[in-house]
């Protein structure tokens, strides 16, 4: 990433005023939450880019592949004066944000897998990690961190991700350059992650029309060494996932989906 080419185009609000852009890290979340540790709240809007990580994380304990100059790896570090129950929705704030920079640059339609995966014709193009320090009940900083696949091509990915992984390249063909995907995807994060703090409800409400799942589609989530069955029946005002198991509504806050059988089938 070109941070001078970057600043012609972005103009750092509350976010962004340190801006910092490597090469190389291990993980762009390190690197956040290591500016947390030096300097606490003034730390808060900072934003680290890579070109490409080491040891990029994904949730659940997975890798994110991050390979030189072909995607975005960025984290954003926050000290936010809400309660932590406001922070849920961070991640949502997150994925909206790469949903409507991709349609803004590319074009594309993104669907929304919750929790924040985002999917165009069912492949994975886009990821978000939050990581948090809580203290008591108060998030003593935290840590954004999203990982968009631009120009990648097929031979890129590792051969295990090949059927389920996209790139804004594979979906438009067209690539696109970094700083210009980078700065639509900052305006948006600088307005969404505001509004999430400020109202998560209705950042919850703004994400409606965009998730890919369908009532009536079976669901099975992974969590913590089990799972859990249901048909989904929508997404709470506080970003659950609501699903029905043998006649009860349970809120799942935590997980990884598969569908196991479409609505109708
Ligand atoms: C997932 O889908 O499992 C989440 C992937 C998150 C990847 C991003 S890339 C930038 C930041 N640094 C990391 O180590 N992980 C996140």
């Amino acid at each position: 990433m070109n941070r001078d080419l970057l600043l012609t185009r972005y103009s750092p609000t509350w976010l962004g005023r340190i801006l910092e852009c490597h090469e190389v890290l291990g993980s762009t979340n390190d690197r956040a939450r290591e500016l947390l540790d030096e300097m606490g709240p003034r730390a808060h809007g900072a934003v680290i880019f890579a070109d490409g990580q080491t040891g990029g994380r994904g949730r659940m304990g997975r890798g994110w592949h991050s390979p030189p100059g072909l995607g975005i790896a960025v984290s954003i570090a926050l000290w936010p004066k809400g309660p932590a129950e406001a922070l849920a929705c961070l991640p949502l704030a997150g994925s909206l944000a790469v949903l409507h920079a991709l349609s803004e640059t590319a074009g594309l339609e993104p669907r929304l897998k919750w929790p924040n995966d985002l999917l165009v014709d069912g492949r994975k193009i886009s990821g978000i990690l939050v990581e948090s320090r809580l203290h008591g009940a108060r998030a003593s900083g935290l840590v954004v961190g999203i990982g968009v696949n631009l120009n990648h091509r097929e031979i890129d990915f590792p051969e295990e991700l090949r059927a389920t992984a996209t790139s804004l390249l594979l979906a438009t063909g067209k690539a696109i350059g970094p700083e210009s995907f980078a700065a639509s995807l900052l305006e948006q994060l600088s307005v969404r992650l505001a509004a999430g703090l400020q109202d998560p409800q209705s950042l919850v409400a703004s994400a409606a029309p965009h998730w890919g799942h369908r009532p009536g589609d079976t669901l099975r989530v992974a969590l913590a060494g089990t799972e859990i069955v249901g048909t989904y029946a929508g997404i709470g005002s506080d970003g659950s996932l609501q699903l029905d198991v043998d006649g009860k509504r349970r809120a799942v806050h935590y997980g990884d989906v598969t569908r196991v059988r479409p609505a109708g089938a």
